[in-house]
């Protein structure tokens, strides 16, 4: 076991690196932060922001060298560099999960080949590709590129073959994978964490409602039935034990309209649908990810009251106005969470806020008050 006051490092700077920190540095552990920003969130809050490229191999070994353990808190780290660190300290999680999951084409291949349903999809590299990958998939269909996408950025829905070809190239005709546009019923994910000893403590699945490509509201626990949620976590947990992995990993999940249970995507972190956890569990998802990286036993995930959690975005800071907080400060079952960043851009997460309720309905309804008087 690592224990305190050892110093954890972190690779990015965003919120959830620094919410990875407030977890860590409760503890009492120290935390060192690498983001090449100069004014990254988590950076903020380290005790150490080396501000370096992720290639920075004297960054690197700097980091290995001061830290017991580093992890990562997002998937878009060079996978040689995570190689490149273990020659100093543990990685978790490893190189080879955090390469599969920034490869929308590996990841899918490998979900499949380990028995695991996704989306029907076709990898596509290059002009020639797409008329058979159309002819396959059918329309609609929806192009992702193979890497950087988020957000639903990176993405195109298509109908025809001129379309698609006018996508990809709009996409930089990047490999990419074409994949068939799903009916879909609803949309749930389950975060779990695996210890090195491979121990295994899943939260409950939540519900997530997307607005333009981004999540907008979390609802824990899911609505859905207890079987189907069932199947949710048990997945969660047989891709974390097929990628032999130590950290916290989040599944999404598609639930179709006839009521299949699909995987769309993972993540080799902390992830924006279990931002609940701050509040609503007897353990956080960061506090989990700090326990599986320093060898600690994982902690309880019960979620202690259900609870929905809505994403703050850049455009509620009308033309530069800070918006009302003193509406969700207010709330004495709401607890809002801002991650400091400077430039309120559309689309930028800039915080969430979390309300308890005795029911996913009533907690559902009265985060949509607390948004609706945030942009009254
Ligand atoms: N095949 C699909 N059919 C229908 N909707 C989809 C499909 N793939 C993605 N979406 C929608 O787009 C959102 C973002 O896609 P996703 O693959 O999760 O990429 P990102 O990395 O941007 O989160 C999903 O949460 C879902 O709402
Ligand atoms: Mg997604």
């Amino acid at each position: 076991m690592i224990l305190p006051p050892s110093t954890l490092g972190i690779l990015g700077g965003g919120q959830l690196g620094r919410m990875f920190a407030v977890a860590a540095r409760t503890m009492g552990y120290r935390v060192m932060v690498l983001d090449p920003g100069p004014d990254s969130p988590a950076g903020a809050l380290a005790d150490i922001h080396l501000c370096a490229d992720y290639h920075d191999r004297a960054a690197l070994e700097r980091m290995g060298r001061a830290c017991a353990a580093v992890t990562t808190e997002f998937e878009n780290v060079p996978a040689e560099s995570l190689e490149f660190l273990t020659q100093f300290c543990p990685v978790r999680p490893g190189a080879a999960a955090v390469a599969i999951a920034q490869d929308r084409r590996r990841e899918k291949a490998f979900l499949q080949s380990k028995g695991f349903a996704t989306a029907p999809f076709i990898a596509v590299e290059k002009h020639a590709d797409l008329a058979v990958a159309f002819q396959c998939v059918g329309a609609p269909a929806l192009l992702k590129t193979a890497r950087m996408g988020y957000d639903g950025k990176g993405q195109a829905k298509v109908n025809s073959l001129a379309g698609l070809e006018a996508a990809f190239e709009q996409l930089g005709a990047a490999t990419c994978i074409l994949e068939a546009w799903l009916p879909l019923q609803t949309e749930i994910s389950v975060v779990v964490a695996r210890g090195v000893d491979g121990q295994t403590a899943a939260f409950p699945a939540v519900e997530n409602r997307h607005a333009n490509g981004i999540l907008d509201i979390s609802i824990a626990p899911a609505q859905v039935a207890e079987e189907l949620a069932g199947k949710a976590l048990e997945t969660a947990v047989a891709i974390a034990a097929a990628l032999d992995y130590c950290g916290v990993l989040a599944v999404e999940f598609f639930v179709l309209d006839d009521g299949r249970l699909l995987v769309n995507e993972i993540a080799p972190r902390p992830h924006n649908s279990g931002h609940y956890t701050l509040n609503a569990c007897l353990t956080s998802q960061f506090e989990q990810q700090v326990r599986a990286l320093a060898g600690l036993p994982l902690g309880a995930p019960d979620l202690l009251r259900p609870a929905a959690m809505v994403n703050l975005l850049g455009e509620l800071w009308r033309e530069g106005q800070e918006p009302p907080w003193g509406a969700v400060l207010s709330q004495p079952r709401a607890k809002l969470h801002l991650y400091g960043k400077g430039e309120a851009r559309p689309g930028r997460k800039m915080g969430h806020f979390n309300v308890l309720a005795d029911s996913a309905d009533a907690a559902l309804k009265a985060a949509l008050d607390l948004r609706g008087a945030l942009t009254a």
